[in-house]
């Protein structure tokens, strides 16, 4: 194949055409995203949207070496990165790499994504020259809920605009390709964006950035214990299961599925129906 588009192809697009990007955790949902994304995360966001926690903390590295290697499965083109769980980078550059190596080797993604600013930096260059290409994270990091006390957009106050500008900034130089900026007002956003040589993936961070991305759980209705106002809902497809769940449910209440088409019969032996 070698269609894959590669992280460097992605660090390319800075200035240029809007980067697509959407999250997927399983190989059908990457086979129908793959042909119009330009990148496939396998986000952490999977603890929440699949597997019902109320916080993307108690997701552990196999539940993401697991999806992601799904993911990787599912998709030809698109440069698929995935998350590393909470607790399986913070301690140190050593903990991250050996983590992400397993990400790498085991899964076949691209790269991997980690939340974190400054104080994440010297883990990205670590991880960088040794051969993991590193996607940043900052703004609203949802691993820090418990510290930030909630959900909610960042950049609010001179001083949070400005250590997310510092954040930004300290990721980009420790070598991260590009960089996630979450939940984040639009002039903080579109400044950042203006300063940094990498692609920035705005997510609730206004269209000044390089590219956008969304939950796809999000945005085709899948997942609704919470909609943040910075999606917008493209398909109802929950409410499309739950009529045909509805549909089959009455159908094998009075006996009109299965039909004969739907029958195993004895070969040679054609009974008139
Ligand atoms: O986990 C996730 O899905 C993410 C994206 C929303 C950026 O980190
Ligand atoms: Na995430």
């Amino acid at each position: 194949r070698g269609r894959r588009l590669s992280t460097p192809a992605i660090r390319r697009r800075k200035g240029g055409a809007a980067l697509v990007c959407l999250t997927a955790y399983t190989t059908p949902m990457a086979r129908f995203l793959d042909p119009h994304v330009d990148l496939l995360l396998v986000g952490d966001s999977l603890g929440m949207v699949l597997y019902g926690f109320d916080s993307t903390l108690p997701v552990t590295l196999d539940m993401m070496i697991n999806h992601g290697a799904a993911v990787v499965r599912g998709s030809d083109t698109a440069c698929v990165l995935v998350d590393m769980p909470f607790g399986s980078y913070q301690e140190s550059p050593e903990q991250a790499f050996r983590n992400a190596a397993r990400i790498m080797a085991e899964t076949g993604a691209s790269g991997v994504k980690l939340e974190g600013g400054e104080e994440m930096a010297p883990t990205i260059r670590f991880l960088a020259q040794r051969g993991i290409p590193v996607c940043g994270h900052v703004g609203l990091m949802p691993q820090a809920v418990h510290v930030a006390g909630g959900f909610r957009a960042t950049g609010r106050s001179e001083e949070e605009a400005a250590q997310i500008a510092a954040d930004a900034r300290a990721v980009a130089e420790a070598g991260a390709f590009a960089i996630v900026l979450e939940g984040t007002l639009e002039p903080v956003a579109a400044a950042i964006t203006a300063e940094l040589p990498i692609p920035v993936i705005g997510i609730g961070a206004s269209a000044a950035c390089d590219g956008q991305i969304l939950v796809t759980e999000d945005v085709v209705g899948l997942f609704s214990d919470f909609t943040p106002r910075f999606v917008r809902r493209y398909a109802e497809l929950g409410g499309m299961i739950a009529e045909a769940a509805a549909a089959y449910a009455d159908d094998v209440r009075g006996r009109r599925f299965p039909g004969p088409e739907h029958c195993f019969h004895a070969p040679g032996r054609k009974e008139a129906r």
